[in-house]
């Protein structure tokens, strides 16, 4: 089973990707995850990225079509992948085409996360995550049980992220708007858009998206 999350920044894509991934033995493959690791660690790819993410930009298309058919070769033919991010634009929906054909597999479902755009920014100037294993975080949304001890590994080392702020986040809704959005048509086509409810509770969201895997 390959599926696409897809919605707009902060819908809850990484969050449900995450559960996805502990009940499906699915693996998320999340551009902007594999981005922000090329800019920690200063290759090419993540110098090209770095001033482009933090204005809320999107990385071109050939930069990011290329991580993702390196990420499916390391990966086995039967491991099925949740795409988190990818793609954004029609041109990246051409490539996935491609890259999918060329290994035979094929998206099996793509769930749009419908939500509403002024909560999201909410959502995103709150999120943080836990710098030492990557657990995330949000100050209203879900603390960690003991004030500044992260839950899953007791390290006390948060970090936000560069591009959760107000101004940038509107910048990136406006590009989901711009050259995301407008990629749903080409899966309708297909029949296999399913929309979902993102405004839910983090649990409510995920029982919905099982729901639509169960059909
Ligand atoms: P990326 O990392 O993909 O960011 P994004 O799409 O903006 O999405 P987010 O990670 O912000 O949100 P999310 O939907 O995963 O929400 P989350 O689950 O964290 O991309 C960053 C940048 O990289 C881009 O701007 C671009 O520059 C570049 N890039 C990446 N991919 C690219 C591509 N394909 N092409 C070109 N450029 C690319 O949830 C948010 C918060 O809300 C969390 O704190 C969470 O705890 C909370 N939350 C989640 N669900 C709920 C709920 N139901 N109720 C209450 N709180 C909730």
């Amino acid at each position: 089973m390959d599926i696409i999350l897809l919605g707009p920044p902060g819908a809850g894509k990484g969050t449900q990707a995450s559960r996805l991934e502990e009940e499906h033995g699915m693996v998320q493959l999340s551009t902007g995850d594999m981005l922000r690791a090329a800019v920690k660690a200063g290759t090419e790819v993540g110098l090209k990225a770095k001033a482009l993410m933090e204005a809320g930009e999107l990385v071109p298309d050939e930069v990011v079509s290329g991580i993702i058919g390196d990420k499916l070769d390391e990966l086995g033919p039967d491991q099925g992948v949740i795409f988190d991010g990818y793609p954004r634009t029609a041109a990246q929906a051409e490539s996935l085409d491609e890259i999918l054909a060329a290994r035979n597999r094929k998206l099996s479902h793509v769930i749009e996360l419908v939500v509403d755009e002024d909560a999201l920014v909410e959502r995103i100037v709150g999120r943080y995550t836990c710098g030492s294993c990557g657990e995330g975080y949000h100050d209203t949304f879900k603390k960690p049980a003991k004030e500044g001890v992260c839950d899953v590994c007791g390290k006390s080392d948060f970090k936000r992220r560069p591009d959760d702020n107000e101004e940038t986040v509107r910048t990136r809704m406006k590009e989901y708007r711009a050259k995301t959005e407008p990629i749903l048509p080409i899966y309708e086509k297909r029949g296999i858009v399913h929309k979902v409810n993102g405004m839910g509770s983090m649990a409510e969201v995920n029982d919905a998206i099982e729901a639509v895997l169960s059909l």
